[in-house]
């Protein structure tokens, strides 16, 4: 961590995954080993974000338009999370990480299903680095969702239209205090790239700070993930203020 300041370490950081596809193609292997490739930077990226003392990490692994992508590619992908979980969950327990999902994943494949609800479970009570995986996550959606939970509320007479909050919209979204219960990440990162948000954390991202890298995602190692933090330090962040 030589560059970093170590009191300037966002609280919650947020990564586009981006590049699976491409580096298969570059190494002339089927998308599906990008993907598991894309898998190990991810393990290395969790390991990194605890020892450099981040609070929150969440990362975009599945959003609500990947389900076009082919069934096999789609299926590849939830079995890599079976095999990320029955390897690594011990190893999670033990760093003391709490895994929480951002989405609504009931119709994904009944084993990785049970996977995710094992460790879930198994991680609930963990007090170090809080790993939220996006999985059939849509920002707008999300918003929706929101509104519609309000909406009940005032169709049954608790509460007015004109009494709604900013921080009641915040609240019912996944990252909200009813679910992860995660603030709005500092910084978003972006790999491959690619310099468009897709549908994550539209509402969360507010004011982040975006740092994009040329690198892609399976190629993504600690050191890189520093450089965009050291990035993000060196900006100054202002939120509209002076
Ligand atoms: C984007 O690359 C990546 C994804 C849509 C999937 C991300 C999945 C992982 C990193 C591994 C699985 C981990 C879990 C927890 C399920 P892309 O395929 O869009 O790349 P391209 O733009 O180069 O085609």
């Amino acid at each position: 961590m030589s560059e970093l300041n170590k009191d300037r370490i966002p609280k919650h950081i947020a990564i586009i995954m981006d590049g699976n596809g491409r580096w298969a193609k570059q190494h002339g292997v089927p998308r599906l080993a990008g993907h598991r490739a894309g898998m190990e930077a991810m393990k290395k990226i969790v390991d990194h974000s605890d020892k450099l003392g981040v609070e929150h990490l969440t990362v975009y692994a599945f959003s609500t338009e990947n389900w076009k992508r082919s069934m096999e590619e789609v299926s590849g992908i939830f079995k890599l999370l079976v095999t990320f979980v029955n390897r690594d969950l011990k190893e999670l327990i033990d760093n003391n990480v709490c895994v929480k999902v951002l989405g609504d994943y009931s119709m994904i494949p009944a084993d990785s299903k049970e996977a995710l609800e094992r460790t879930l479970a198994s991680t609930k009570a963990d007090t170090g680095l809080q790993f939220n995986i996006a999985l059939n996550y849509g920002g707008r959606d999300e918003i929706r969702r929101s509104v519609e939970s309000i909406a009940g509320r005032v169709k049954a007479g608790e509460l007015q239209p004109e009494d709604i909050t900013e921080e009641m919209i915040g609240d019912g979204l996944w990252t909200g205090k009813e679910h992860a219960n995660s603030p709005d990440p500092e910084l978003i990162i972006r790999t491959s790239g690619e310099e468009r948000l897709s549908n994550f954390l539209l509402w969360q991202g507010a004011y982040s700070e975006f740092v994009f890298s040329d690198v892609l995602w399976p190629d993504f190692t600690p050191q890189e993930y520093e450089k965009c933090i050291a990035e993000y330090q060196s900006r100054d962040r202002r939120f509209g203020g002076r």
